[in-house]
C-alpha cells in the first residue's frame, strides 16, 4: 500500500506525478489556504506533510498526525511550525533553502531600484493623468553609486544580495545576529565583496539601504521597531523580503509618515494577507505580495525539493534539507 501524504496547495504537475507514483496523495486544491480545522481533520493517518508558509502546523496539527514522519515545508522559512513540538514526537521538518536564493536576491534589489527611483509612485501618477512632462526638479530619487547597503542578516539570501551590490558601485556593511550562520561561501554565481562586518546599531545609522534577510525567531520579532527606525539616516530606505513581522509595521508607518527615513519597500507583512491601512496612504512605500520566490523555475524548484524530502523520508532515508532544531 502506499504511504498517505497530505499536500495543502497545488504544485507543479510533474512534481505532483512523482509524488502520486510513490504516495497515495490527499490534495487541498483550493485557492485559499487550507482551513486549520481541515488540517487537523486531513493530517490523521498520514505519513507525510507537505505544507506552505501559510499554514499553521502548531502543536495540535502535529498531535493530530499520529502517523506523521516528516513535515516537508515548501518554503525556506519555517517560522509557521512548531519545531520542537515536531522533533521531540520524532518528525523530520525540511525546508527549501538555495533553490530560492537568486529568485529572492532579485527581487530584493527589484524593490531596492522601485523604491530608491520611485518607480511605481511615478507609475501611479502617470495612469491618473498627472504628469505635466519632463522637469529637471521632477520626482528626483536616490542615485545608488556610491552609496552603503547595509545587510542585515548575511545568510545565502543576504549574501546573494551582497554579491550584486558592485553592479551599482555600492559598498556593503553587514550584521549577522547571534546564531544565525554566514556564508561566506555563498553558492551565488557572481563573487562575493567584501562585507564591512558592524553592530546592528551601527549599520542602521550609517547605510543608505538597509535591507532584511532574517529568519522570524523571537529574538528577530521586531527587531526594527520605532527606536531603531529613528536611528536611520533620515536619506535611507529599508526594504524587507524576509518575515513581516521582523518589522514593526506601525512603526514604520508613522516613521515614513514623518519621513524619519526616505522610503522603504516590503515584499512580506506582519499580518499577511492584511497589510497595516496607514501603509497605502503612503507614496513613499512600494508594496509588493510576497513574491521573493515568486518565479515560475523557483516554485518548481521549491515543490520537488520538498517532494525530494518527503520520498527519501518515506524510503527510510535521511532528510535532504532538514531544518536545525531549536
Ligand atoms: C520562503 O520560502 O520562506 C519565502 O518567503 C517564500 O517566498
Amino acid at each position: 500500500m502506499k504511504p498517505a501524504v497530505l499536500l495543502t496547495r497545488r504544485i507543479p504537475s510533474l512534481v505532483l506525478s512523482r509524488l502520486r507514483a510513490a504516495c497515495e496523495v490527499d490534495l487541498h486544491a483550493e485557492d485559499e489556504a487550507i482551513p486549520s480545522a481541515d488540517l487537523r481533520a486531513r493530517v490523521a493517518g498520514k505519513q507525510a506533510l507537505l505544507c506552505l508558509l501559510t499554514d499553521r502546523v502548531d502543536r495540535d496539527v502535529i498531535a493530530a498526525g499520529a502517523d506523521l514522519k516528516i513535515i516537508a515545508n515548501i518554503a525556506v522559512g519555517y517560522d509557521n511550525v512548531d519545531v520542537a513540538a515536531a522533533l521531540e514526537r520524532g518528525i523530520a521538518v525540511t525546508n527549501t533553502p538555495d533553490v530560492l536564493t537568486e529568485a529572492t536576491a532579485e527581487l530584493t534589489w527589484a524593490l531596492i531600484l522601485a523604491a530608491t527611483r520611485r518607480i511605481p509612485e511615478g507609475d501611479r501618477l502617470l495612469r491618473r493623468g498627472a504628469w505635466k512632462g519632463w522637469a529637471l526638479d521632477f520626482m528626483l530619487g536616490m542615485e545608488l553609486r556610491g552609496k552603503q547597503l547595509g545587510i542585515v542578516g548575511l545568510g545565502r539570501i543576504g549574501s546573494a544580495v551582497a554579491s550584486r551590490a558592485a553592479a551599482f558601485g555600492m559598498t556593503v556593511a553587514a550584521c549577522t545576529l547571534e546564531g544565525q550562520a554566514t556564508r561566506a561561501g555563498s553558492s551565488s554565481p557572481l563573487p562575493m565583496p567584501t562585507a564591512h562586518m558592524m553592530p546592528l546599531d551601527r549599520l542602521l545609522s550609517t547605510s543608505d539601504v538597509v535591507t532584511l534577510h532574517l529568519p522570524l525567531t523571537p529574538a528577530t520579532r521586531h527587531l526594527i521597531d520605532r527606536a531603531a527606525l529613528m536611528r536611520m539616516k533620515r536619506t535611507a530606505f529599508l526594504v524587507n523580503t524576509a518575515r513581516g513581522p521582523v518589522v514593526d509595521e506601525a512603526a514604520l508607518a508613522w516613521a515614513l509618515s514623518e519621513r524619519l527615513i526616505a522610503g522603504a519597500a516590503l515584499d512580506v507583512y506582519e499580518n499577511e494577507p492584511r497589510v497595516h491601512p496607514a501603509l497605502f496612504d503612503l507614496d513613499n512605500v512600494v508594496l509588493a505580495p510576497h513574491l521573493g520566490s515568486a518565479t515560475s523555475e523557483t516554485r518548481t524548484a521549491m515543490a520537488a525539493l520538498a517532494v525530494d524530502n518527503v520520498l527519501a523520508v518515506l524510503q527510510g532515508a535521511p532528510p535532504l534539507t532538514p531544518v536545525p532544531g531549536r
